[in-house]
């Protein structure tokens, strides 16, 4: 069997026009196609029809569309009243509650009515396809079809294999998601698909650093965005999306993968959704919002004024980031201890204390430095417990001098960064091992659906495969935890000094 996407008379159906079916028909008809859409509230479907359009000629004032793509687009919007009218589509999405029973009882009224050889597509962000496909005759032809909130902004689509999806429905459906000027990705029928679950490592790592009081949201956030490129840090994207989405969904995957300590949620986490601190909606959630709904971030930035900025400091690892940063601050480096000022150090997965005893420095004056991504904007320093803080101090207010920005942690094996960018990438590597989906499409679908500024494995490249790799390993020997095992396809790649991407 197989499906000509490209056939003139394509029609597809749109069950469920809330707001992601009305933004699935929009697209649809703006790809040429004819999109019928059905409501099961009276009325719903023709109220969604005339949103569309006026969102479409909205966009013809601002230049963005012409008249005539408005009318073309306009022309291909039908609206169904009964389930029946869906009988000639060629293939019908759903976008109903997401509810498995509503979308069984659905699947099997749509079974009755369409062709034998047309598909059937779940949007379901959270539900098995194969579940909603159980009880039906022809279980080849349904698969999933999971578009991203707002769908006329959001590029991706993922397109779900379950397991009885034939191969021609995958292609009918990749084909389908390009003419719909979305970018397609094959993705296994597991929980949270990719998205959602490669989205995981940044929010329970961002969490886990949290939980053992090792630095602030607001710190961890600021590290994400100035150091590693992101536009958010995983606090500010917890409030954004809203605790009562975030927090189901991580318990949901957690679940879902047998409880992989990689996916573990965090109690601190459930603690705010149970107090009803929900975000940016509830006006508290990780942050506090002022009236006008603005953040109230209590800042990242180490500043002693007292200190007095060090001029010499001991280089006990070469780094070359580090020595230019010391360079640029005005202080001079020196070969040998001289017994009184600070002794820098770059760990790379170890913690200060790890890194002071194993190579037998002095842990009162030892100050580990992180150089990960930009240290023009921000560089990350933590100290054993015990430090002398005059000595921390001066080598904080020597690092200011050189223009960036300095965040004070707790002593932490791998400070922020590198436990967050090492265990997104971890993830990544994971998720392409597995056969989620391909490498290439792991990295697509993450830059596309959570505008990361890389893929998952394109960022254990931009941290070095090997410190990657180097990374994960120290902080599972110190921590103990499993959650840091490193993927063993991260593994193999750190070893032959491959790229994360290199496919298998
Ligand atoms: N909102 C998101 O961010 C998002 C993102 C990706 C996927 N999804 C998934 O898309 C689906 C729809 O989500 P939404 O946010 O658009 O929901 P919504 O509540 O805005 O819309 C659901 C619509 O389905 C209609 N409906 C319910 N049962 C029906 C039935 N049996 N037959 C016909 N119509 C029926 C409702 O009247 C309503 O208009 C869910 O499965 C959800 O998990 C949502």
């Amino acid at each position: 069997m197989s499906l000509d996407i490209n056939r003139p008379d394509l029609t597809v159906g749109v069950v469920g026009t809330g707001a992601m079916g009305r933004g699935i028909a929009q697209v649809t008809a703006q790809g040429g196609i004819k999109a019928i859409m059905f409501d099961a509230a009276p009325g719903g479907a023709a109220k969604a029809k005339a949103a569309i359009v006026e969102t479409l000629k909205g966009l013809a004032v601002k230049g963005r569309l012409t008249d005539a793509d408005v009318a073309k687009a306009d022309a291909n919007l039908g609206v169904a009243d009964k389930i029946e009218d869906l009988k000639g589509c060629h293939v019908v999405v759903e976008a109903v509650f997401e509810n498995l029973e509503v979308k069984q009882k659905l699947f099997g009224e749509l079974e009755a009515v369409i062709a034998p050889d047309a598909i059937l597509a779940s949007n379901t962000s959270s539900i098995r396809i194969a579940s909603i496909a159980r009880s039906l005759k022809h279980r080849d032809r349904i698969c999933g079809m999971h578009y991203f909130n707002p769908v006329p902004l959001m590029k991706l689509v993922e397109v779900i294999r379950a397991a009885d999806t034939a191969q021609w429905v995958v292609d009918a459906m990749v084909a389908l998601g390009k003419r719909q000027t979305r970018v397609p990705v094959v993705v296994g029928d597991t929980p949270g698909f990719l998205v959602n679950l490669g989205g995981t490592a940044i929010g329970t790592e961002g969490l886990r650093i949290y939980q053992e009081g090792r630095a602030s949201a607001s710190q961890i956030d600021a590290v994400m965005r100035d150091c590693c490129g992101f536009r958010m840090g995983p606090f500010e994207l917890m409030d954004l999306t809203g605790l009562d989405v975030n927090f189901p969904a991580r318990k949901i995957i957690y679940e879902g993968f047998f409880h992989d300590r990689r996916m573990t949620p965090s109690p601190y986490h459930e603690s705010l959704f149970a107090a009803g601190k929900l975000g940016r909606k509830t006006g508290g959630g990780w942050y506090a919002y002022d009236a006008k709904g603005a953040k109230v971030d209590p800042g990242a930035d180490y500043t002693t004024s007292v200190a007095p900025a060090a001029r010499a400091v001991v280089m006990d690892s070469h780094n070359e980031k580090l020595v230019a940063l010391v360079v640029a601050s005005g202080a001079e480096t020196l070969a040998v201890d001289d017994g009184k000022s600070p002794i820098l150090v770059a760990p790379i997965g170890k913690d200060a204390t790890t890194e002071a005893i194993e190579r037998g420095l002095d842990p009162k004056r030892t100050v580990a430095v992180d150089v990960t991504g930009d240290t023009a904007k921000r560089i990350t320093i933590m100290t054993p417990p015990g430090a002398d803080a005059a000595v921390r101090d001066a080598a904080a207010a020597m690092f200011a001098k050189s223009g960036t920005k300095v965040t004070l942690i707790k002593d932490s094996p791998g400070f922020i960064a590198q436990r967050m960018v090492s265990m997104i990438a971890n993830l990544g590597c994971e998720m392409a091992m597995i056969g989620i989906a391909s490498a290439a499409d792991v990295d697509t679908a993450m830059t596309l659906g959570l505008n990361y500024p890389r893929g998952p494995l394109a960022l254990a490249d931009w941290l070095g495969v090997k410190e990657c790799h180097e990374i994960l390993v120290q902080i599972q020997a110190i921590t103990g935890d499993d959650r840091y095992r490193p993927s063993q396809w991260l593994r193999r790649r750190a070893m032959l000094g491959m790229s994360a991407t290199t496919p298998e």
